[in-house]
């Protein structure tokens, strides 16, 4: 039986149920619901709308459902069309009349939000402390690899341009994930808003107290207006925005990993057990977390620009169009968690080869700018002491004579300047705040940390906000 029933001369037609039953995924929201009715019918009873009796039934029957469900016990039926329906059908299944009072003065339009909301709030955190887990293992592998003073060549249009403290670079991704955990933090905020209240668009005429339920509830404040409380689903474009940022940046993460890994670059060797082989090609092992980092960015991606059409044009307030917030929602927080733990796996286990990126920084041309600035200090405009240096590695790939050769014997340069082109030296001259040499990186690894443990701290207070089930 559905709910509308009485208002309709017949009963739904299967193709009707088949085609708008969200069932199937906002089962994962049955938690969140119960979690909410409780403090719905806890307000029905301050409000008188509910005996003490009636409110112990009721609580009693939805913890029975809950349990039911995390059994797998309840049996969900064709004309429950959402988890809602199905957690009212089963509480009043179990106490009987009495479950038909659990409705009273809420609309699935403000229920719905609410649970979501919940949910929201809680996998948003769980991925914020995923998130920062990564972001440790990168600060780890940077603090090990600074000891020993690992370069590699930094890229730019993905051309050799100046060596890169390994620990730089590690740490060029670790602050991205940092400002994916800074924005988890702010879109949570506007998520903490609790729709319970609003019914199905314009509030009650029962005596419900919005204020007491968004306590109950643990959200930071109430809805303030009835309309925008049922229809907003800004949180979730937002979640889908932040959850499609972490999955570009894992996605360009994996494109290096990819490159490093193969034995062009050699930069990177995976751990076996973050490798995938072949099923024909017994020598092959692929790394296939990272491209997987890579191809599900598209995903996320359509999950969010997606979501976005679907909002486009809503009239106010709540349209069914609504529950297309769900599925690409679910789908990006699966994919972003499952993500930030395999490529956490991947970046701790795997091993650098030091020899390799330390061979491929140590052209002579990598120090070019080196000797251009060499010459600037001597009172040389830059533009000229860069022209004089381009045109001497211009020269020495024509033909075919060392760099160093030619820096020797050029009237304006000299032996002098061929230390500047010694291996290891060019790295160890980028000393500017935030630069990729090793004492700036010192302090970055540093400063890193601090940030890590401010953003720690923000996440573990939404977590102790929001851990009760
Ligand atoms: N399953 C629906 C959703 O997710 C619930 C709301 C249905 N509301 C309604 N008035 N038909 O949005």
């Amino acid at each position: 039986m559905t709910l509308w029933e009485a208002r309709m001369g017949s009963g739904p037609n299967d193709a009707l149920l088949k085609y708008t039953s969200s069932i199937e995924f906002d089962r994962r929201l049955a938690d969140d619901d119960i979690r909410a009715s409780i403090a719905h019918v806890n307000q029905l009873n301050r409000a008188k709308i509910l005996s003490d009796d009636e409110t112990s039934i009721l609580v009693a029957a939805l913890k029975k459902v809950k349990e039911e469900i995390s059994g797998c016990t309840l049996v969900y039926l064709d004309t429950d069309e959402d988890v809602h329906t199905a957690i009212e059908r089963r509480v009043t299944e179990i106490c009987g009349e009495v479950g038909g009072k659990l409705h009273t003065g809420r609309s699935r339009n403000d229920q719905v939000s609410t649970a979501l909301r919940l949910f929201v709030k809680r996998e948003l955190s769980s991925i914020g402390k995923d998130a920062l887990n990564f972001a440790y293992t990168l600060l780890e592998r940077a603090e090990s690899e600074v000891d020993v003073e690992v370069y590699l060549p930094g890229y730019t249009h993905l051309q050799r341009a100046q060596p890169v403290m390994l620990a730089h670079h590690l740490l060029a991704h670790g602050w991205a994930l940092i400002r994916d955990i800074d924005r988890i933090v702010s879109c949570l905020k506007r998520a903490d808003v609790c729709p319970l209240g609003a019914g199905a668009l314009a509030g009650s005429s029962l005596n419900l107290d919005p204020d007491g339920v968004a306590v109950e509830l643990e959200f930071k404040e109430r809805f303030k207006n009835s309309l925008d409380a049922v229809s907003d689903r800004d949180y979730v474009a937002e979640s889908l925005f932040v959850l499609s940022m972490i999955g570009i940046h894992l996605s360009r993460m994996g494109e290096e990993v990819v490159l490093w890994s193969s034995q062009e670059f050699n930069f990177m060797v995976l751990d076996d057990a973050f490798s995938t082989g072949s099923s024909m090609l017994p020598q092959k092992k692929n790394p296939d977390i990272a491209e997987l980092a890579r191809g599900k960015a598209g995903r996320l991606i359509g999950n969010l620009t997606g979501f976005l059409a679907t909002l486009k044009g809503l009239p106010l307030s709540y349209n069914r169009d609504l529950q297309e917030d769900k599925e690409p929602l679910f789908d990006a927080i699966d994919q972003i968690k499952r993500g930030l733990i395999a490529m956490t796996g991947l970046y701790s286990t795997a091993t650098f080869n030091h020899g390799a990126m330390r061979q491929a920084a140590d052209s002579a041309s990598s120090a070019a700018v080196d000797i251009a600035e060499w010459l600037v200090e001597r009172g040389k405009p830059f533009r000229e002491a860069h022209a004089i240096v381009g045109s001497l590695v211009r020269d020495s790939i024509e033909r075919r004579v060392p760099l160093p050769e030619l820096v020797a014997t050029h009237p304006e340069l000299g032996n002098e300047v061929l230390e500047l082109l010694e291996p290891g030296v060019a790295v160890t001259r980028r000393t500017t705040p935030g630069g990729a040499g090793p004492i700036p990186v010192r302090s970055q690894v540093v400063e890193f940390r601090q940030a890590l443990s401010s953003m720690k701290a923000l996440i573990n207070d939404l977590y102790s906000s929001d851990t009760r089930g």
